[in-house]
Protein backbone atom coordinates (compact mmCIF):
# COMPACT_ATOMS: atom_id res chain seq x y z
CA UNK A 1 0.00 0.00 0.00
CA UNK A 2 1.55 3.44 -1.02
CA UNK A 3 0.66 6.78 -0.49
CA UNK A 4 -0.46 8.21 -4.13
CA UNK A 5 -0.27 11.25 -6.11
CA UNK A 6 -3.50 10.58 -8.37
CA UNK A 7 -2.90 12.65 -10.71
CA UNK A 8 -0.02 12.08 -11.31
CA UNK A 9 0.66 8.41 -10.46
CA UNK A 10 -3.05 6.91 -10.62
CA UNK A 11 -2.94 6.44 -15.02
CA UNK A 12 0.69 4.17 -14.31
CA UNK A 13 -1.03 2.08 -11.50
CA UNK A 14 -3.86 0.74 -13.49
CA UNK A 15 -1.84 -0.22 -16.05
CA UNK A 16 -0.60 -3.31 -13.40
CA UNK A 17 -4.58 -4.13 -12.92
CA UNK A 18 -7.02 -3.44 -10.95
CA UNK A 19 -6.43 -1.20 -7.60
CA UNK A 20 -8.36 0.03 -4.82
CA UNK A 21 -8.29 4.05 -3.89
CA UNK A 22 -8.58 4.75 -0.18
CA UNK A 23 -9.54 7.86 1.52
CA UNK A 24 -7.21 8.01 5.12
CA UNK A 25 -9.76 9.16 6.98
CA UNK A 26 -12.36 6.53 6.39
CA UNK A 27 -15.00 4.27 7.65
CA UNK A 28 -17.61 1.76 7.02
CA UNK A 29 -16.36 1.62 3.73
CA UNK A 30 -16.88 5.08 2.75
CA UNK A 31 -14.16 6.66 -0.06
CA UNK A 32 -12.69 3.62 -0.70
CA UNK A 33 -12.80 2.20 -4.31
CA UNK A 34 -12.27 -0.62 -6.52
CA UNK A 35 -11.09 0.89 -9.97
CA UNK A 36 -11.17 -0.78 -12.98
CA UNK A 37 -10.35 0.01 -16.82
CA UNK A 38 -13.52 -1.32 -18.48
CA UNK A 39 -11.83 -2.14 -21.92
CA UNK A 40 -9.39 -4.38 -21.80
CA UNK A 41 -5.59 -2.63 -22.43
CA UNK A 42 -3.11 -3.44 -24.70
CA UNK A 43 -0.18 -5.33 -23.21
CA UNK A 44 2.85 -2.78 -21.91
CA UNK A 45 1.45 0.67 -22.20
CA UNK A 46 2.79 2.74 -19.81
CA UNK A 47 -0.19 4.42 -18.29
CA UNK A 48 -3.67 5.45 -19.64
CA UNK A 49 -5.03 8.55 -20.92
CA UNK A 50 -7.53 10.80 -19.03
CA UNK A 51 -10.44 10.00 -20.84
CA UNK A 52 -10.44 6.45 -20.70
CA UNK A 53 -13.59 4.96 -18.87
CA UNK A 54 -12.77 3.42 -15.78
CA UNK A 55 -15.75 1.12 -13.09
CA UNK A 56 -15.71 2.61 -9.91
CA UNK A 57 -17.12 0.71 -6.93
CA UNK A 58 -17.62 1.91 -3.30
CA UNK A 59 -17.40 -0.58 0.04
CA UNK A 60 -19.88 1.63 1.52
CA UNK A 61 -22.49 -0.21 -0.28
CA UNK A 62 -21.06 -2.23 -3.39
CA UNK A 63 -22.63 0.72 -5.45
CA UNK A 64 -20.85 0.86 -9.11
CA UNK A 65 -19.75 3.99 -11.03
CA UNK A 66 -18.78 4.69 -14.85
CA UNK A 67 -16.77 7.58 -15.60
CA UNK A 68 -14.04 8.90 -17.85
CA UNK A 69 -10.71 8.66 -15.48
CA UNK A 70 -10.56 12.27 -15.64
CA UNK A 71 -14.10 12.84 -13.36
CA UNK A 72 -12.91 9.83 -11.08
CA UNK A 73 -9.47 11.68 -10.07
CA UNK A 74 -11.29 15.41 -9.56
CA UNK A 75 -13.61 13.25 -7.85
CA UNK A 76 -10.64 11.97 -4.90
CA UNK A 77 -9.31 15.63 -4.87
CA UNK A 78 -11.49 16.14 -1.39
CA UNK A 79 -10.18 13.42 -0.24
CA UNK A 80 -6.57 15.64 -0.09
CA UNK A 81 -7.68 18.24 1.71
CA UNK A 82 -6.82 19.60 5.28
CA UNK A 83 -4.45 17.61 7.55
CA UNK A 84 -3.97 13.74 7.09
CA UNK A 85 -5.52 13.89 3.77
CA UNK A 86 -4.23 10.94 1.62
CA UNK A 87 -5.07 8.53 -0.70
CA UNK A 88 -3.79 4.83 -0.32
CA UNK A 89 -3.55 2.63 -3.14
CA UNK A 90 -3.16 -0.76 -3.06
CA UNK A 91 -3.81 -3.76 -5.76
CA UNK A 92 -7.46 -5.19 -5.56
CA UNK A 93 -7.20 -8.47 -3.84
CA UNK A 94 -9.67 -10.50 -5.55
CA UNK A 95 -9.65 -13.47 -2.74
CA UNK A 96 -11.44 -10.59 -0.99
CA UNK A 97 -14.62 -12.75 -1.67
CA UNK A 98 -13.11 -15.33 0.94
CA UNK A 99 -13.56 -13.00 3.85
CA UNK A 100 -11.70 -10.15 5.12
CA UNK A 101 -9.88 -11.76 8.91
CA UNK A 102 -10.06 -9.27 11.54
CA UNK A 103 -7.65 -10.09 13.91
CA UNK A 104 -8.70 -8.70 17.37
CA UNK A 105 -6.19 -7.72 19.82
CA UNK A 106 -6.01 -7.20 23.86
CA UNK A 107 -3.01 -5.21 23.74
CA UNK A 108 -0.28 -7.78 22.61
CA UNK A 109 -2.62 -11.27 22.37
CA UNK A 110 -5.01 -12.35 19.91
CA UNK A 111 -7.89 -12.61 21.19
CA UNK A 112 -10.97 -13.76 18.58
CA UNK A 113 -11.04 -13.70 14.87
CA UNK A 114 -13.86 -12.10 12.70
CA UNK A 115 -14.19 -13.48 8.97
CA UNK A 116 -16.31 -11.36 7.31
CA UNK A 117 -17.55 -12.44 3.62
CA UNK A 118 -18.84 -9.90 1.42
CA UNK A 119 -22.60 -9.89 0.03
CA UNK A 120 -22.60 -13.19 -2.50
CA UNK A 121 -23.72 -10.81 -5.71
CA UNK A 122 -21.79 -9.37 -8.34
CA UNK A 123 -19.16 -6.40 -7.87
CA UNK A 124 -19.53 -6.91 -3.80
CA UNK A 125 -16.32 -6.62 -2.51
CA UNK A 126 -16.96 -5.06 0.71
CA UNK A 127 -16.61 -6.49 3.72
CA UNK A 128 -18.80 -3.76 5.92
CA UNK A 129 -21.61 -5.02 7.83
CA UNK A 130 -23.76 -1.89 6.07
CA UNK A 131 -22.63 -3.50 2.69
CA UNK A 132 -24.76 -6.93 3.70
CA UNK A 133 -21.49 -8.84 4.36
CA UNK A 134 -21.64 -11.61 6.85
CA UNK A 135 -19.96 -12.03 10.09
CA UNK A 136 -18.56 -14.98 11.58
CA UNK A 137 -16.86 -15.30 14.82
CA UNK A 138 -14.34 -17.64 14.99
CA UNK A 139 -11.78 -18.67 18.14
CA UNK A 140 -7.61 -18.21 17.11
CA UNK A 141 -7.03 -21.81 17.46
CA UNK A 142 -8.60 -22.14 13.81
CA UNK A 143 -5.95 -19.26 12.52
CA UNK A 144 -2.75 -20.66 14.40
CA UNK A 145 -0.76 -19.36 10.82
CA UNK A 146 -2.05 -16.21 11.23
CA UNK A 147 -2.22 -15.92 15.12
CA UNK A 148 1.66 -16.66 14.87
CA UNK A 149 2.65 -14.16 12.14
CA UNK A 150 0.81 -11.38 14.28
CA UNK A 151 1.98 -12.38 17.74
CA UNK A 152 5.71 -12.46 16.70
CA UNK A 153 5.34 -8.99 14.48
CA UNK A 154 3.19 -7.00 17.51
CA UNK A 155 6.42 -5.37 18.06
CA UNK A 156 7.67 -4.65 14.41
CA UNK A 157 4.10 -3.07 13.90
CA UNK A 158 4.35 -1.37 16.97
CA UNK A 159 8.05 0.30 15.98
CA UNK A 160 6.93 1.12 12.65
CA UNK A 161 3.98 3.44 14.39
CA UNK A 162 6.18 5.23 16.35
CA UNK A 163 6.27 3.47 19.08
CA UNK A 164 3.54 4.11 21.04
CA UNK A 165 2.14 2.13 23.77
CA UNK A 166 -0.30 -0.64 22.75
CA UNK A 167 -4.10 -0.08 22.64
CA UNK A 168 -5.84 -1.85 25.04
CA UNK A 169 -8.20 -3.28 22.59
CA UNK A 170 -7.47 -3.60 18.62
CA UNK A 171 -8.17 -4.73 15.28
CA UNK A 172 -6.34 -5.98 12.15
CA UNK A 173 -7.27 -6.38 9.15
CA UNK A 174 -5.96 -9.32 6.26
CA UNK A 175 -7.27 -10.33 2.71
CA UNK A 176 -6.23 -13.30 1.62
CA UNK A 177 -3.33 -13.51 -1.23
CA UNK A 178 -1.36 -16.08 -2.95
CA UNK A 179 2.19 -16.17 -3.30
CA UNK A 180 3.10 -16.01 -6.79
CA UNK A 181 6.51 -18.54 -5.75
CA UNK A 182 5.11 -21.09 -4.39
CA UNK A 183 1.55 -20.61 -4.52
CA UNK A 184 0.94 -20.51 -0.75
CA UNK A 185 -1.73 -18.37 0.74
CA UNK A 186 -0.06 -14.94 1.73
CA UNK A 187 -1.78 -12.42 4.60
CA UNK A 188 -1.95 -8.87 3.32
CA UNK A 189 -2.64 -5.84 5.71
CA UNK A 190 -5.59 -4.48 4.76
CA UNK A 191 -6.18 -1.69 7.86
CA UNK A 192 -5.46 -1.46 11.72
CA UNK A 193 -8.31 0.09 13.53
CA UNK A 194 -7.29 1.32 16.89
CA UNK A 195 -9.84 4.35 17.85
CA UNK A 196 -13.25 3.28 18.79
CA UNK A 197 -13.53 -0.62 18.75
CA UNK A 198 -16.07 -1.75 20.36
CA UNK A 199 -16.50 -5.25 22.37
CA UNK A 200 -20.20 -5.58 22.77
CA UNK A 201 -19.80 -8.15 20.01
CA UNK A 202 -17.49 -9.85 22.19
CA UNK A 203 -18.91 -9.85 25.95
CA UNK A 204 -17.22 -12.89 26.64
CA UNK A 205 -13.89 -11.21 26.51
CA UNK A 206 -15.56 -8.56 29.08
CA UNK A 207 -13.64 -10.32 31.80
CA UNK A 208 -9.99 -10.12 29.88
CA UNK A 209 -10.61 -6.94 29.56
CA UNK A 210 -11.40 -5.59 32.60
CA UNK A 211 -8.21 -7.43 34.28
CA UNK A 212 -5.75 -6.21 31.79
CA UNK A 213 -7.46 -2.47 33.00
CA UNK A 214 -6.73 -3.60 36.23
CA UNK A 215 -3.03 -4.72 35.08
CA UNK A 216 -2.44 -1.44 33.59
CA UNK A 217 -4.03 1.09 36.19
CA UNK A 218 -1.87 -1.01 39.25
CA UNK A 219 1.49 -0.56 36.63
CA UNK A 220 0.81 2.69 36.37
CA UNK A 221 0.38 3.44 39.88
CA UNK A 222 4.12 1.82 40.55
CA UNK A 223 5.55 4.60 38.59
CA UNK A 224 2.86 7.28 39.46
CA UNK A 225 2.36 7.26 43.02
CA UNK A 226 -0.31 10.21 42.13
CA UNK A 227 -2.27 7.45 40.38
CA UNK A 228 -3.10 4.80 42.88
CA UNK A 229 -5.21 2.14 41.55
CA UNK A 230 -8.03 1.69 43.38
CA UNK A 231 -7.17 4.12 46.85
CA UNK A 232 -9.49 3.45 49.32
N1 LIG B 1 -6.94 -4.26 -1.57
C1 LIG B 1 -8.18 -4.68 -1.42
N2 LIG B 1 -8.63 -5.75 -2.13
C2 LIG B 1 -9.92 -6.18 -1.99
N3 LIG B 1 -10.82 -5.60 -1.17
C3 LIG B 1 -10.42 -4.56 -0.43
C4 LIG B 1 -9.08 -4.05 -0.49
N4 LIG B 1 -8.98 -3.00 0.37
C5 LIG B 1 -10.19 -2.87 0.95
N5 LIG B 1 -11.06 -3.80 0.48
C6 LIG B 1 -12.47 -3.97 0.87
O1 LIG B 1 -12.99 -2.69 1.20
C7 LIG B 1 -13.48 -2.69 2.54
C8 LIG B 1 -13.23 -1.33 3.20
O2 LIG B 1 -11.82 -1.04 3.19
P1 LIG B 1 -11.03 -0.67 4.52
O3 LIG B 1 -9.63 -0.42 4.13
O4 LIG B 1 -11.28 -1.72 5.54
O5 LIG B 1 -11.69 0.71 4.93
P2 LIG B 1 -12.66 1.14 6.14
O6 LIG B 1 -11.77 1.93 7.06
O7 LIG B 1 -13.70 1.99 5.51
O8 LIG B 1 -13.19 -0.11 6.80
C9 LIG B 1 -12.74 -3.85 3.22
O9 LIG B 1 -13.52 -4.34 4.30
C10 LIG B 1 -12.62 -4.85 2.09
O10 LIG B 1 -13.82 -5.58 1.96
MG1 LIG C 1 -12.25 -1.79 7.35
Amino acid sequence: MRNLDIKSEFPESLTHGVRVAKQNRGSTGEGIWRVEVVDPLSNGVPSISLDTVVKCTEAKDNHVEEMPLADFIDFCVQYLDGEGGMILDMPFLERITEGEIRVFMLRNKVVNIVHKKPADVPDAFSATLFSGAKYSYESPDQWPELVQLVTANVPVIQQRLGNYDLPLIWTIDFILDTDKQNGNDKYVLGEINASCVGFSTHLELSKDIADEIVRLMEAEAVVNPRWVAFAT
